[in-house]
Parts: structure tokens; sequence; C-alpha cells
């Protein structure tokens, strides 16, 4: 496959748009960013006229691939009503009952656009509801790109300190300092006991299911050691659940794990590749956005992305997309390991069928620092040779999969093969 109508579209758009590109994670992609024409189901059809089983799905949102026909047809309906009303539509507050119904922390709602202001919105609420400032979060752990949490996400293990005593570590260039932010490693529940234990921390925020950076679930009763820790010293829990909300099931990690945070941030598969996130949370402090705690945004609710929101919860109430996807989720995880078996490749496969990271080596890491010593560059090749072959997968090893991925396994997995065995 060649990409070399991508690759001259991308050299041309850099006189006009930074990189060429309009979002970081977009670009440093190999062989080069590509240039799509269309989207359908799981196929991407780029500007080489290259057709391209889609794993990125939008970096996670497609779960009912792209373009389906019942957010499809709500959109439609929609624009012709109404686009943005800077007021209420009967959308926004079906689409909030769902979530009160489908995520167990979801007694009031707000929404928002994107996962990134979603977090801030939980933050202030939580510095709000305590009168504490400082924030703990978790190395390799991604809550969106502002500079009060784009701390510690990737740091070499040189720049990250000890793990009793992490130094915080900025991800780009400009960053403000690290203000009010305390970082651990993941998954050792002592560390945030301890820390805890010195009643100046507002939050404790984290990916229950670490899937930024490598695929790693929390250990047997780490999650319910920080619920306890967190209640114990008045300090909020929240979940940032950007990812595995409605990917790990329809409540996602916290109806999966049954730890019920005090704060949830949602986005992604919750409207279909439309801009919404939302925060959730327990009444008492949710409350607090109903009255001195400010959150706002023009766009907020706008009603094109709540009519594809509404369509998008209720098919993940309807429970139809859990069962198409888990046969297909499952049998691409077995299948996969089955190549790698066959190739004499270590390989470890870990997650749910929408979403799950495949790793090289042997290590099963218990946090970001230990995940390190997976082979993260054997497996960027891997991506980057796969692609040729007609599939589409994330660098980092993070695998979606949508309700519209069934007919595409048999040709993943032989693509998987032809490039294991070398072929181009
Ligand atoms: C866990 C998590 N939180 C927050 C965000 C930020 O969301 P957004 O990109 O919509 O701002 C992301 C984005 O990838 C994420 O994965």
């Amino acid at each position: 496959m060649k990409f070399d109508v991508s690759r001259q579209r991308i050299e041309a758009a850099s006189a006009i748009v930074a990189g060429g590109v309009n979002s970081a994670f977009r670009s440093g992609i190999r062989p080069h960013p590509l240039v799509f024409a269309e989207a359908d189901g799981a196929i991407l059809t780029d500007v080489d006229g290259n057709r391209l089983v889609d794993y990125f799905l939008g970096m996670g949102p497609m779960l009912l691939g792209h373009r389906p026909a019942p957010v499809v047809d709500a959109v439609r309906a929609q624009l012709d009503r109404s686009i943005l009303v800077a007021g209420q539509t009967d959308l926004e507050y079906a689409a909030a009952r769902l979530l009160t119904e489908l995520v167990p922390s979801a007694e009031l709602v707000r929404f928002s656009v994107s996962g990134s202001e979603a977090v801030q919105a939980a933050l202030r609420v939580a510095r709000a509801a305590t009168g504490r400032s400082t924030v703990l979060k978790f190395e390799g752990h991604y809550h969106g790109w502002f500079d009060n949490v784009m701390w510690s996400v990737s740091p070499t293990l040189e720049e990250a300190g000890p793990a009793e005593a992490p130094v915080p570590v900025a991800s780009s260039l400009g960053q403000q300092p690290a203000v009010d932010l305390a970082v651990l490693p993941w998954n050792d529940a002592d560390l945030v006991r301890q820390r805890l234990a010195r009643g100046d921390v507002a939050a404790v925020i984290m990916e229950p299911v670490m899937f930024n950076n490598a695929g790693i679930l929390p250990l047997p009763g780490y999650l319910e050691a920080v619920r306890e820790a967190c209640d114990a010293s008045g300090t909020l829990l929240i979940f940032d659940e950007v990812i595995t909300g409605f990917r790990i099931g329809p409540g996602g990690a916290q109806q999966e794990f049954g730890v019920t945070p005090d704060l949830t941030v949602l986005g992604k598969a919750l409207a279909n590749g439309f801009p919404v996130a939302a925060v959730v949370g327990k009444r008492s402090y949710m409350d607090l956005v109903a009255d001195r705690v400010v959150h706002g945004g023009t766009y907020n609710t706008q009603s094109v992305a709540m009519a594809a929101t509404l369509a998008t919860l209720t098919e993940i109430a309807s429970g139809r997309p859990y069962e198409t996807i888990g046969p297909v989720g499952t049998a691409l995880m077995e299948g996969l390991r089955k190549e790698f078996a066959d190739a004499g490749v270590e390989v470890r496969i870990v997650g749910y069928p929408a979403v799950f990271q495949v790793r090289f080596g042997t290590v099963r890491p218990r946090d970001y620092r230990e995940a390190l010593q997976a082979d993260r560059a054997a497996y960027v090749d891997f991506a980057a040779d796969l692609l040729h072959h007609g599939v589409r997968v994330l660098p980092r090893g993070t695998w979606f999969v949508s309700t519209s991925h069934g007919d595409h396994v048999d040709a993943t997995l032989s693509a998987v093969h032809d490039v294991l065995k070398g072929s181009r």
C-alpha cells in the first residue's frame, strides 16, 4: 500500500496548518499522518484510495462504528430543528436521564464539549467541596491537555525520580509550573494512604483501568483501598472514564469493579464521534455546580451533538452493542494471541472486547514504570507494518473495536499473520 497522496497533502498543508495536523496526538505517526476521504463502519478510505480496517476509531469514540444509522438519522432530523440555542432542549434532559440510569455514580449531570474541559470541571467541584487545593494524579495517566494535569504522562525513568516521591514531569514546552499537584505511581494503595493522611488533598483522579499508556488493570482490591483512603481523609475520588466509559460496559469501570467514585468524567464513546463530554457525580457534590461553582461553555449541549448523544446512549442502554462486540473482540484477542504464539512472539493482551491492549514482551506491569520494560519500539514497528497490510492500529498498543468490526476480524488476523511472516 502506498500513502504518497497523504504525504503530499500533509507537506503542502504544513504551510497553512501547524505541522499539517490539528492535534499533537496526530503527528509523529509512521509513515506520516494520513488524510482521509471517507469513513464507514469499520473502514477508513484515505486520499490514496486505500481502504483501512480502523482500530483507532477516532481515538475511541466510534463504539458503533463510523456513521452508524441511528446516530446519522438522529443528527439529520435534528438539523431541521435547531443547531445551537443557548438554552435547553428536551434532548439533553433525555440524554442526562439515560446517563443517570447507566452510570452508577451519576446522580447529577453536566455536559461539556471535551474530556479535557470536563476534567477541569470535576477538579473545580472537588476543590470547592473540600476547601483544599491539591490534586493527586498517577504516572502514565492522561487527563487532557490542560496545564494543571498534563504532568508525568509519559516521563522517562530518569526524569520521574524515586517511586516513593516522584517528580512531576511536564509534557509540553510552555506549560505552567505544577501547582497544587501530587504525583504517585499507580496501583500502590500504601502510597495513596500515606499521601492522603496529610489531609490536604482535594481529589484523587485516575483512569480506573489505565489505557492511555500501557493497558493496566487495577490490582485486586486497589480501587476499594483508594476509595476507603479517600473516605477516611475527606478526599473526593474522581474516575476519569473518558476511555473506559461505555467501552468496558454500559456503566464503565465503576460498574465492572463495583467501586463508585464521587465524580466521573465521561467523553468519547458517549456521543459516537460528536464533541460531547460530561462530568457526573454524587448529588451532594454536583449540587455545587447548580450553585456557586461555575461551569460554562458556548457549545455545551449543542442540539445536533445532543441528538447524537441521545441516539448513542439509547443504543448503549439497549445492550445490543455489547452483545455484538463481545464475541468479535474476544475472537480478535484470541486470534491475535494465536498468531503471535505461532510466530514465537512474546505478547500480552489485556482488556475487554471493545478496548484492549497489545504489549510486546513478557512484562506484566502494575504501573507505568514497569510498563516501560515492554518492547515499545518493536510494537511501533509492528503497527507501522500493519498499516501497509490495510489495518490501522495505534502505535501505543490500544485497540478499539466497534459493532462494525465483525466482518473484518479474519482480514485483520491474516494481515497480522503476513506482518509476522515478514512479508509486505
Ligand atoms: C482518560 C482521558 N481523559 C481525558 C481525555 C481528554 O479528552 P479530550 O481529548 O476530549 O479533551 C482523554 C483523551 O484522550 C482521555 O483518554
